[in-house]
């Protein structure tokens, strides 16, 4: 048996200084458990003279990556430089070479996983992808393995930290989406440039993948229906609060007789939904199976050491698969061929926000919009500034565009401000 694993890292950023101390501080503990120690051999990087934060010996560091790739020391790679077809084309060389990948990249995974997943099992090797979904939150290996047995129904998440934060804080201070986004990024929870994150493409990408994996079917990034908290209005918020209803942006996905669905959306969530609590910059994905019933995966989504531990699972269980001599046999080609649910198959309970014209037939008219369309009514309130907002029994979503634009035609109605799904119940 081998006394040492040898590894190598593509990238030493917030993640990879992340890994680099994990493995330093934690070296007793990887022995411990694994009967052998983990050391780095090579690190990839664009610039060797950037001040680092940890003590790398220099000689390590390379902006070649096939000294990392191609080390014959080398047995497992980690990639934590980000991007993609740079990326994919290292991923598929090392995995050529016969070494293992763990990564933490989600959009590589969202875009190519089963393609690297393939190109794995083909060489034998183990790739690994736990960090790229929820940072620290050990959800991959959780739906994979802890709820293998299980016929996963739904699963909700909470996925993205930026918007998470933006949120929260409109939500408990009152401040608007501009200066909520302005304060994530002085502390950095939000990027210089959040599009990414506030428009649901980074939660979209982490869906796709939990989706695949949740359902065993071949969910793309494209079949996410995307929509990103940019017009999340503070009066929205306030209103929610007197519904007993928080606002979080909320990845979704339902697997029901053989068909799919993955959105991104702002959701209005029930307060005694377990999501609901989930505050700041933190991260949450609600399981439900079958058999297990309900589960909620919380903890941080991002960050270096988080993300390094879950980084460092998939390391020791690549490193374990080794010695065991079982590498490369995880992947698990889809079981169901992809159906995604058509808009009348989807839905939900709906809120909308209505600037109205002030008559005295208002409410009548509008009742009979919602009525014409069989969408039941379960709360009309009137606000302050001539709006009204509208919460519905259970409606398909092909419904809920209709009533859009019948209510966007109606003369009552002045402006369809906002709508959102509800998730769970009302305060009456
Ligand atoms: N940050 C998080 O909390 C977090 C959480 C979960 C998943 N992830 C994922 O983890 C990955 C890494 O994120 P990060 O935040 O650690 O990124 P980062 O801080 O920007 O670090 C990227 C590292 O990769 C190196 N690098 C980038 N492009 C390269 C290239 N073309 N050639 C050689 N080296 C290159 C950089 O080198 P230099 O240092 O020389 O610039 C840097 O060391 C991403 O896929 C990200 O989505 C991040």
């Amino acid at each position: 048996m081998k006394k040492n694993i040898s590894v190598g890292l593509l990238g030493l950023g917030t993640v990879g200084t992340g890994v680099f101390q994990l493995i330093e501080k934690h070296q007793e503990e990887l022995v411990h458990k694994l009967g052998c120690g983990v050391s780095i051999k090579s690190i990839l990087v664009c610039d060797l003279e950037k001040a680092r934060e940890v003590a790398v010996n220099p000689t390590y560091l390379t902006t070649n990556p096939e000294d990392v790739i191609n080390h014959p020391e080398i047995d497992v790679i980690i990639e934590v430089m980000g991007g993609i077809d740079e990326t994919r084309q290292h991923i598929l060389k090392a995995l050529k070479a016969r070494k293992h990948v763990v990564t933490a990249n989600k959009d590589l995974m969202a875009l190519h996983g089963t393609e690297l997943q393939k190109a794995a099992y083909q060489n034998g090797c183990d790739l690994f992808y736990e960090a790229s979904v929820a940072g620290g939150i050990p959800i991959v290996r959780g739906i994979a393995d802890g709820l293998v047995s299980d016929r996963i129904q739904k699963v909700m998440g909470i996925v993205n930290g930026t918007t998470n934060y933006i949120l929260t804080k409109m939500d408990d201070e009152r401040v608007s989406y501009q200066d909520a986004l302005k304060e994530a990024q002085e502390l950095g929870f939000a990027e210089a440039d959040p599009t990414a994150d506030v428009g649901g493409l980074d939660a979209a990408r982490k869906m796709a993948i939990l989706a695949r994996l949740a359902f065993s079917t071949s969910v793309d990034l494209e079949d996410v229906e995307v929509c990103g908290i940019e017009n999340v209005a503070l009066k929205d918020l306030q209103l929610g609060k007197q519904l007993g209803l928080t606002m979080k942006l909320v990845g979704f996905t339902h697997f029901q007789d053989g068909q799919v669905e993955v959105s991104v959306e702002p959701t209005f969530l029930s307060n005694v939904h377990p999501l609901a609590s989930v505050k700041n910059e933190n991260n949450a994905v609600y399981v439900n199976g079958e058999a297990v019933g309900e589960t909620m995966f919380y903890g941080p989504g991002a960050g270096g050491l988080p993300t390094a531990t879950a980084i460092m699972s998939d390391v020791v269980a690549v490193i374990k698969n080794m010695l065991l001599d079982i590498s490369g046999r995880q992947f698990i080609p889809p079981r169901f061929e992809k159906v995604l649910k058509t808009p009348d198959q989807r839905g939900g309970n709906y809120y909308f926000r209505l600037h109205v014209e002030d008559k005295v037939d208002t409410f009548t008219s509008i009742s009979a919009i919602f009525n014409h369309l069989a969408i039941g009514i379960e709360r009309i309130l009137q606000t302050p500034g001539d709006e009204i907002v509208v919460v519905t029994h259970e409606a398909t979503l092909e419904k809920v565009r209709n009533v859009i634009t019948r209510l966007q035609e109606a003369d009552v109605v002045k402006d369809v401000k906002s709508y959102f799904r509800i998730e769970g119940v009302v305060r009456k």
